[in-house]
């Protein structure tokens, strides 16, 4: 289905269908083919909107939501936004529960779009912009206590299986489509992993020798067994340095990658005055873990990852100066 070519009846058919795109300009001099799917381009500028669509489609079909129910959900932002967006055009009232260590245009975007938010202290001496997974079990225990006081459905998106339906159902297959061709490999940085084994399902089942790479920050590598060093990454949207995530199966799982703090800022640069794309920190991680494969165990083959969300999400930080 193209995005283009009809009327839809919301914005929230216009989630999901994005480009994929080949970067030919950053793997120049790289054996191999690098394919992104422009998540950036859904109406909330995340790929998140594609589990809030899911997620809130799956519990009216299953009664888990009933009308006019209240919505609660922990977000880093971008969950949150997909959600404002789909309970404002459902007519479902939202509360966005996010840590203070995110941006503050994600709190800006969630309220415009309808959304109350409720904005939660970090850690003593955790650092704005480096949420970490202890600062996220603060935010964990607010929207438990407010899932409770008001009767609330919650999103729940390290559990509803909507966020690994999302992807299986949709990006998977639409890259699949869209590339018309076998993919060697898939890339995606963790944050409650629904998009990488979403993906993987999809990929693997389509085609089993494809090999799929969980990416994490560096210091923060606690599915690939490493321990927690540096859980203050800059990475937003993921790293939580959460061992046990339900979506991401051992047999989804072919390698596990690095990425470090510099390393995905100076990709993400990379990514914007090269290629015209303006993307977050996970993107540019996403993307540096990509042409890592390209060098090493992907050598002349075809690698496929996403760009997660837009740097508009960022300027408010020091990602382009
Ligand atoms: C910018 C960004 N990158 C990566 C992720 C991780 O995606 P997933 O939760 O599907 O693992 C998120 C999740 O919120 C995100 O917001």
């Amino acid at each position: 289905m193209s995005r283009d070519t009809q009327l839809l009846p919301s914005v929230v058919q216009s989630i999901g269908n994005t480009p994929l795109v080949e970067l030919s300009r950053l793997t120049c001099n790289l054996p191999g083919r690098l394919l992104v799917k422009l998540e950036y381009l859904n109406p909330g500028l995340s790929k998140k909107d594609r589990i809030a669509r899911q997620i809130m489609e799956d519990a009216e079909a299953d009664g888990a939501l009933q009308p006019g129910q209240t919505v609660v959900e922990l977000t880093s932002g971008n969950t949150g936004t997909g959600l404002a967006i789909v309970c404002g055009v459902k007519g479902y009232p939202f509360v966005a529960v996010m840590s203070k260590g995110n941006s503050s245009e994600r709190a800006r975007m969630m309220r415009a779009l309808g959304a109350e938010v409720v904005l939660v202290d970090q850690l003593p001496g955790s650092p704005p912009g480096q949420v970490s997974g202890g600062d996220l079990e603060l935010v964990e225990q607010e929207t438990q206590r407010i899932v409770k006081a008001r009767g609330a459905f919650r999103a729940d998106q390290f559990h509803h299986r909507g966020n690994f339906r999302a992807h299986y159902l949709h990006t998977g297959p639409e890259i699949l489509r869209q590339a018309g061709m076998p993919l060697d490999a898939f890339c995606d940085f963790v944050g409650t992993g629904g998009t990488f084994a979403g993906c993987a399902a999809a990929l693997k089942e389509a085609n089993p020798a494809t090999q799929c790479y969980v990416v994490e920050p560096e210091g923060a590598a606690v599915l690939a067994g490493e321990p927690a060093t540096n859980p203050n990454h800059r990475i937003q949207g993921g790293g939580y340095s959460m061992s046990d995530l339900e979506f991401v199966k051992p047999e989804y799982v072919d390698g596990y990658i690095q990425v470090g703090d510099e390393e995905a800022i100076r990709v993400a640069r990379r990514l914007a005055k090269e290629e015209g794309v303006l993307a977050g920190f996970s993107s540019g991680a996403n993307v540096a873990a990509a042409l890592r494969l390209l060098q090493g165990p992907c050598k002349g083959k075809t690698v496929v990852t996403l760009i997660n969300d837009s740097g508009l999400k960022y300027l408010s930080t020091d990602l382009y100066e």
